[in-house]
């Protein structure tokens, strides 16, 4: 499993460039202009890096390029890194760079000289982002590679970089415990497990509470029961809180859906594919690396975290089609399909938040749609809000963070699709708009007074190619842009 890679910041000194090991990297612009580092470079090469500065290549490369020249005359390091990168960049640029730079790293030192470089922190966290694998059950290294070689940034200005990339790496962090999270096979990461590595962030200063059934049934949360009810693993909800902020600050909340594994139930999915229902927590996932980064960076602010933790199986004792359910809220809901689980988690987790937290916003999280996939595909997830400042508000954040997201209506004719003959509501709208509708269902369960957003994270949480930040498997996607709500909308200035 990986750990975040570590990352020293050291003070420019142009003579570690000739004996370093593993690959030393260095930045030109994109019109031929070198730093001393650079100089030093193609003094110690013997004028490679002018020469490569006057080939076609070079003219043809663009801004975040690598240029790799292997085993260098002049240096002991078994590969020259030039990266092309304009002075002008903005943060998610500079990351993209970072990423760049591990990836090429595979398991060797790595030492950047970036000079006087404006976004160095951004880059350092691109490395630790991207510096990322999850091999817990190979059991023979494929590569033999280190994963933990360090990286050795110097910069003109140690000491300020340094600081300033403190809090970023704090939601690098974060990102790789929602990854290990989401990675984890379902056999492993049981409902008690997630509860316990929770549970464990204690130790950063979060409050962590465990819910368990009995006390879930004496609160009334009947349908997040009900869909675990056929599972041999106990349902449980982790109620996290981070007290940064002013004591009577009402907090932003964070809710998130953790179906540990998702068979569908009595409504059994297809089993090609199957297996990569193991990341059906992916929005507990993001709630919980969101409390670390806030936790790991002390931000100045109130946040809660809730997840539901339940396993959705079929058995003897599994919630049927047809069966109805009261939820906590009282809404009582006819489930006629046993595999839109996702909603009957989230929609007592939501009103037990509202109820508990009178949160000054609310942002729940959920692997919660296939119907997602289909429109927005791996590229955005689906926003979902009541709030226009609100959303607009996270959108942005998500921008800045190069995290993709996309606004989908809600609307009085969706919510009609779940109407049901016998109860109150039912738990889908059939296949038309069929994300829309699962966010009708959860609208239910919101106060008129909340702020909400839902966030579909079924098409971004995990993927199949590696992504900019990320190798493939998941991503992550999410903590960044929520770490950035926080840091925008809810700190107090003191
Ligand atoms: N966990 C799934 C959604 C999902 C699909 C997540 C693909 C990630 C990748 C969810 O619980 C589900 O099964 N949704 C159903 C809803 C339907 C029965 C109304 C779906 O999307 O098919
Ligand atoms: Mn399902
Ligand atoms: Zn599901």
């Amino acid at each position: 499993m990986s750990r975040l890679t570590p990352i020293a910041f050291e003070t420019t000194d142009l003579d570690v460039m000739e004996a370093a090991k593993g690959r030393v990297v260095i930045i030109v612009t994109p019109d031929g202009k070198m730093d001393p580092s650079a100089r030093r470079a193609n003094r110690l090469t013997k004028g490679a890096i002018a020469r490569l500065v006057a080939s076609d290549k070079f003219s043809k490369a663009k801004s975040g390029q690598v240029i790799s020249l292997a085993w260098p005359t002049g240096l002991a390091a078994e590969a020259l890194d030039v990266l092309v990168l304009d002075r002008n960049i903005t943060a998610v640029d500079a990351r993209k760079a970072g990423a760049t730079l591990a990836r090429l790293k595979a398991g060797k030192p790595l030492t950047v000289m970036t000079g006087g470089m404006r976004r160095a922190a951004e880059l350092a966290l691109g490395i630790a982002l991207r510096d990322y694998r999850f091999d817990a059950y190979k059991s023979k290294d494929d590569d033999s590679a280190d994963d933990a070689a360090p990286v050795t940034l110097y910069h003109t200005k140690a000491d300020d970089v340094s600081a300033a990339a403190a809090p970023l790496l704090a939601v690098a962090e974060g990102a790789h415990m929602t990854r290990n999270l989401v990675n984890e096979p379902a056999n492993v990461l049981t409902t008690t497990e997630f509860a316990d590595r929770l549970a464990e962030m204690k130790e950063l200063g979060l409050k962590v509470e465990v819910l368990e059934e009995d006390k879930l049934a004496e609160l009334g949360m009947r349908t997040l029961l009900a869909v675990g009810q056929g599972s041999a693993s106990p349902s449980k909800v982790v109620v996290m809180q981070w007290d940064g902020g002013k004591k009577d600050d009402a907090p932003l909340a964070l809710v998130g859906k953790g179906v540990v594994f998702d068979t569908g139930g009595i409504s059994l999915k297809p089993s090609g594919g199957m297996e990569d229902m193991t990341m059906d927590m992916g929005g507990a996932g993001v709630v919980a690396g969101t409390m670390r980064a806030l936790a790991l960076r002390k931000a100045p602010a109130n946040v809660v975290g809730l997840v539901g933790l339940v396993e959705n199986m079929p058995s003897g004792t599994a919630t049927r089609p047809g069966d109805v359910i009261k939820s906590m809220q009282g809404t009582t809901v006819e489930v006629v399909n046993t595999d839109a689980e996702g909603r009957m988690v989230l929609c007592d987790v939501m009103w037990y938040t509202q109820e508990r937290f009178k949160p000054a916003g609310m942002v729940d999280l959920a692997t919660l749609t296939g119907a997602i996939i289909v429109g927005l595909g791996h590229e955005n997830a689906g926003v979902f809000s009541n709030d226009d400042a609100f959303c607009n508000a996270f959108l942005k954040s998500a921008a800045s963070e190069g995290e993709g997201a996309w606004r989908m209506p809600l609307g009085k004719a969706y919510d009609d699709l779940i109407k049901s003959p016998i109860a109150d509501i039912k738990n889908t709208g059939g296949r038309p708009a069929g994300s829309i509708t699962a966010a009708q269902f959860l609208a239910r369960f919101v106060k008129d007074d909340t702020p909400w957003i839902h966030l579909d994270i079924a098409g971004v949480a995990s993927v199949k190619g590696e992504t900019d930040f990320a190798p493939k498997g998941a991503t992550g996607w999410g903590v960044a842009a929520l770490n950035r709500l926080v840091q925008d909308k809810f700190e107090t200035a003191e």
